[in-house]
């Protein structure tokens, strides 16, 4: 029975890793994503059932833990070396010749796309992903495996029996542009600050402490080259497709050419071709193909000297700049758009474009039917980036950068240090007061799961102005809008009614003040446990609290002096909206004690869950990290502690202490 189970558990996981590849490597899936769900659920079940089998590489782990994460620095076995690189094909011709000069033998040229994202390291033993490891200083890199484990691309167990004992895979951690933009859209709609290009929002998730949200980030990874001390063949692309073969994701994009000519037709396809690719590319990769070539041809102190890339220049084209619009942001923020004679730019036609601010419209002396540059760099909108003088005619006017709101009318303030303008009409500015209810009901705020569409509906009708108003809705109200009938309706009031109970840390977040985002929403409200507390704090009471510096204190200060928020507070209280933290601190397990200390978890437990143990500490004031480094204070360890974390404690010296022991600490 045992042995069948686990044989299960087993085939599990190997189909699961076989379906993870077909859809995410070979983009074709097999079965339906409905099936798919059923055999993770079932190995999940099977999982929880039998920590006996537990391994740190099932695809269950892929969900990433919820633990927050600190990097632990490891040294590159090999060096992570940058590459040189040109904007100029002659240079690139000089560089050829400099390679013929010391090399008499044959050679080919490997060209690649140069993926534009995060470098990172991945290590496999035996078949099995080991670790990734971040660039870092090229010497020494930040250990993400937590995070990497989490993109289904990547394999954490390799197919086929003839890979190298050890070996290294390095590539280039991305996002693809629809994913870059789900992920964007998903954060305005949060009223979170959107990346600026998809690289940005890659190497940011990558960083990021918390494993689990990684995991619903749409990371991709390709793989560019190999290194080890055994590799399979003598040559870079031989390698390559010995890595594919294994399962990992080598992009189909490569040629392996006689010439330099050969590269040169190579960058001018992909110069033109690279806008119709689905992920962003900021040049091309050349590589000696031989590997004994490359040795004799060796490295500078920074990069080989057998590789080198081309970077492509961001397109430019020129245009007459008609009129300017401002925009309102949902934070009450101005950003000037240009609106352009239409024109031809990187495969799509552009007809407006951002200017950013009122100081780079000044720096640029950027006129109304000046000829301007426009350009699509990293990010997706293009930007007004000069203005061609030789073309400016007498008919060009000035630009007067709007005092008031284009939408109230009220006069903007901008604060100091910041280069945008706002409009401080924050309770009565319509785009303002809608991105307040969107945020208001999004599911980390009071998760109400309304469509933004039908926010707006309400908002247009005049049915809920303000956040409070949500709580005075009717049916009878709801079923004379269009796209409402009796179960909509129902369905949205129970909704309303039940985000009644969601905790006061949420409904803090959820009020939309500026700068408090999630964590910072959790940390004042543990300390001030109401809001009635926190709408009495002065200045320095509120500096006092970990996470609040001076703008956010400034922030919350100016929220709670405006009489309309006040009125809104009150409605939801009046409604019954949890602003206080009441249920949880009476909670008898709540304590100082372990204030600074910091534990990791490792093992199955007989008396608490993981996530129960967990929470504990989080309540007793103690920190949960994922991997031991120098700063853990305890290991508390249950039945299975991963051998590795065995003996990484033991050689650190950091106290291994039982659920009891843990359990005495916070009695
Ligand atoms: S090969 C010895 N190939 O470009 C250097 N790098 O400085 C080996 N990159 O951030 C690098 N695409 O992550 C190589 N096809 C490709 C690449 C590539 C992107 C990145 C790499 C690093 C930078 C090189």
């Amino acid at each position: 029975m045992a042995n069948s189970i686990e044989e299960t558990i087993r085939q599990l996981r190997e189909d699961i890793n076989y379906h993870n590849h077909r859809y995410y490597v070979l983009n074709k899936p097999d079965i339906s994503d409905f099936e798919f769900d059923q055999l993770m659920k079932h190995l999940q079940k099977l999982e929880e059932e039998h920590p006996e089998w537990q391994d740190a590489n099932s695809p269950t782990s892929r969900v990433g833990s919820d633990l927050t994460t600190e990097f632990e620095e490891v040294a590159h076995k090999y060096p992570m070396l940058s590459l040189s690189n040109t904007y100029s094909i002659e240079e690139l011709y000089d560089w050829d010749k400099r390679i013929k000069k010391s090399i008499s033998s044959a050679w080919h040229y490997a060209c690649e796309l140069k993926y534009d994202g995060a470098s990172i390291s991945l290590t496999y033993q035996n078949g099995r992903f080991i670790r990734a490891v971040t660039r870092g200083d090229g010497t020494k890199g930040d250990d993400v495996s937590v995070n990497v484990k989490t993109i289904k691309s990547i394999p954490l167990q390799l197919t086929g029996n003839d890979y190298p004992d050890e070996f290294e895979m390095r590539g280039e951690i991305f996002m693809t542009h629809e994913g870059f933009k789900k992920l964007n859209d998903e954060r305005i709609a949060n009223n979170e600050t959107p990346f600026a290009n998809p690289r940005n929002s890659a190497s940011g998730t990558l960083k990021m402490q918390n494993p689990a949200l990684v995991a619903k980030r749409p990371l991709d990874c390709f793989v560019y080259s190999m290194l080890g001390d055994e590799l399979p063949t003598q040559n870079h692309y031989d390698n390559l497709q010995k890595a594919r073969e294994w399962g990992l994701k080598v992009p189909e994009h490569i040629s392996v050419v006689d010439n330099i000519e050969q590269v040169v037709s190579f960058i001018n396809y992909w110069d033109k071709k690279r806008h119709d690719l689905p992920y962003d590319i900021d040049g091309i990769v050349i590589k000696v193909n031989e590997f004994p070539i490359q040795e004799q041809l060796g490295f500078t102190a920074k990069s080989p000297r057998w590789a080198t890339s081309y970077k492509f220049k961001a397109e430019q084209v020129e245009t007459k700049l008609l009129s300017i619009d401002y925009q309102v942001g949902r934070t009450g923020a101005i950003t000037p758009v240009a609106n352009l004679e239409p024109v031809l730019l990187a495969g799509t036609t552009v007809k407006r474009a951002s200017l950013h601010n009122a100081d780079q419209i000044q720096l640029l002396d950027i006129r109304i039917f000046d000829q301007v540059f426009v350009e699509k760099g990293g990010e997706i909108i293009p930007k007004v980036v000069g203005v061609n003088m030789n073309k400016r005619e007498t008919d060009s006017r000035k630009v007067d950068y709007i005092t008031h709101c284009p939408e109230c009318n009220t006069e903007l303030i901008r604060h100091s240090g910041e280069a945008k303008h706002y409009c401080p009409n924050e309770t009565g500015c319509p785009p303002q007061q809608k991105g307040k209810l969107i945020h208001f009901v999004t599911r980390k705020a009071m998760d109400i799961g309304l469509a933004e569409a039908t926010t707006e509906q309400l908002f247009n009708h005049g049915l809920v102005k303000n956040i409070a108003d949500f709580y005075t809705l009717r049916i009878d109200q709801l079923l004379k809008l269009e796209r409402f009938a009796e179960k909509s309706a129902d369905n949205l009031i129970k909704s309303i009614e039940k985000s009644k109970e969601i905790p006061f840390p949420n409904v803090l977040y959820a009020l939309g003040i500026r700068y408090i985002g999630e964590t910072v929403a959790k940390k004042i409200a543990q300390h001030f446990k109401s809001i009635d507390a926190l709408m009495n704090a002065d200045y320095n009471q509120l500096i006092e609290v970990e996470e609040i510096g001076d703008k956010i204190a400034q922030s919350l200060l100016d929220y709670f002096s405006k009489p309309a928020n006040i009125e809104i507070i009150n409605n939801l209280k009046e409604a019954g909206v949890q602003l206080s933290m009441e249920a949880v601190t009476e909670k008898e397990n709540t304590s100082d004690k372990l204030v600074g200390k910091n534990f990791v978890i490792s093992g199955t437990f007989s008396k608490f869950s993981r996530n129960q143990l967990k929470e504990l500490i989080e309540e007793n004031g103690g920190k949960n990290v994922g991997s031991i480094s120098g700063k853990t204070s305890y290991v508390l360890a249950g039945e299975n502690m991963g051998p590795n974390k065995y003996e990484k404690a033991t050689n650190l010296n950091i106290p291994i202490i039982t659920e009891d022991d843990f359990l005495n600490m916070i009695k």
